[in-house]
């Protein structure tokens, strides 16, 4: 099978397998985990931020960074499809009595205009706007891409009326080698970003949140409360040091890949295709439903991840190869051309 539904299908390479059994593990919850602190150190650097924390899910680390830049009974401006707000099960709410006011933008980009939109002159009978969260690239609306300086001018926008900055970073790696700038560029500012490992960068699990050190602080205690306070987890934060010393680079090839089947797709009649810039195709299709072309070509030998009733994703990864998209590429036009009307 080729297996393009996500990213996160990727598997640890044969390095990572060595290094987590070659880790040096300790107790986290005590701090103890040497492996574990490294890569803290590591990340937060890489980023500019003061301190970085490890957490098991890219999920857990959202939900806790939202709620150390939040408070119950506040407004989380974001963007109707993000990560957040579409596939982590009203975490914000249940677990920080947080509300996202969903702005339906074209790109997925939340913008500094969107901020000087939301914001209106304070009264009892209002909520407050508390936080702003940003998704760099933007899963859902197709990998999309956000520039170093619409993010800061977002920053500056939120900073200015008193709002904090999460980023979803998810991807955060993509972005950067899609743009050519260095990750923490993409970052200056912002009170908190969760950056994944198990995603594009193939370790088997983690997620780090960074930040100030007294914003990981009080994120260290709410990852305990979460029930994310894990013992020898350097085994772990072993294969995600491989990840970001070695693994960042070659996601240019994943891009390389998601353009071909991109262009393949497009040339399929009855699919719009958002433009391609990182590792992730959204096709929406206008002639047969997307379960109904995902069971197609998963008949054909290719996964795909139907998202909704139209919407089509492709997503390339380390484990894919250009024979694989080329073969998928194929596949798809088969199967769009079968799904046409006569
Ligand atoms: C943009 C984005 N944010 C957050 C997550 C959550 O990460 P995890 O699956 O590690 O909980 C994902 C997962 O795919 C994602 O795509």
């Amino acid at each position: 099978m080729i297996d393009l539904r996500s990213d996160t299908v990727t598997r640890p390479t044969p390095e990572m397998r060595a290094a987590m059994a070659a880790a040096e593990v300790g107790d986290d919850v005590y701090g103890e985990d040497p492996t574990v602190n490294t890569l803290q150190d590591e990340v937060a650097q890489l980023l500019g931020c003061e301190a970085a924390l490890w957490f098991p899910t890219g999920t857990m680390a959202n939900a806790t960074g939202l709620r150390v830049n939040g408070a119950p009974g506040q407004e989380v401006l974001v963007d109707a499809r993000a990560h957040v707000v579409r596939y982590e099960l009203a975490g914000m709410a249940v677990l920080s009595g947080l509300m996202p006011r969903s702005v339906a933008t074209p790109d997925g980009l939340l913008t500094a205009d969107h901020v000087q939109a939301a914001l209106s002159p304070p009264a009892y009978y209002k909520s407050d706007l508390g936080l702003v969260v940003l998704e760099n690239t933007h899963n859902l609306a197709g990998g999309v891409v956000q520039a170093r300086e619409d993010v800061r001018a977002c920053v500056e926008a939120a900073h200015a009326a008193g709002l904090r900055v999460h980023i979803d970073g998810a991807r955060l790696w993509n972005a950067a080698v899609a743009l050519g700038v260095e990750p923490r560029q993409l970052v200056a500012g912002a009170d908190s970003v969760m950056v994944a490992l198990s995603k594009g960068l193939c370790a088997p699990a983690g997620a780090l949140l960074v930040g100030a050190r007294d914003l990981i602080e009080r994120a260290r205690r709410v990852r305990k409360q979460l029930g994310g306070g894990m013992r020898q987890v350097g085994v772990l934060a072993a294969a995600g040091l491989v990840a970001i010393r070695g693994m960042i680079p070659r996601l240019a090839e994943d891009h390389v890949h998601a353009r071909l089947l991109a262009e393949a797709l497009a040339a399929c009649p009855g699919v719009r295709v958002a433009p391609v810039r990182t590792n992730i195709v959204v096709g929406v299709l206008t002639t047969r439903g997307a379960p109904e072309v995902a069971a197609a070509l998963r008949a054909r030998g290719v996964l795909a991840a139907a998202m909704d009733a139209v919407t089509l994703r492709l997503v390339t990864h380390h484990d894919v190869t250009r024979a694989d998209c080329e073969q998928a590429a194929r596949e798809l036009a088969t199967v769009l051309r079968d799904a046409s009307p006569a």
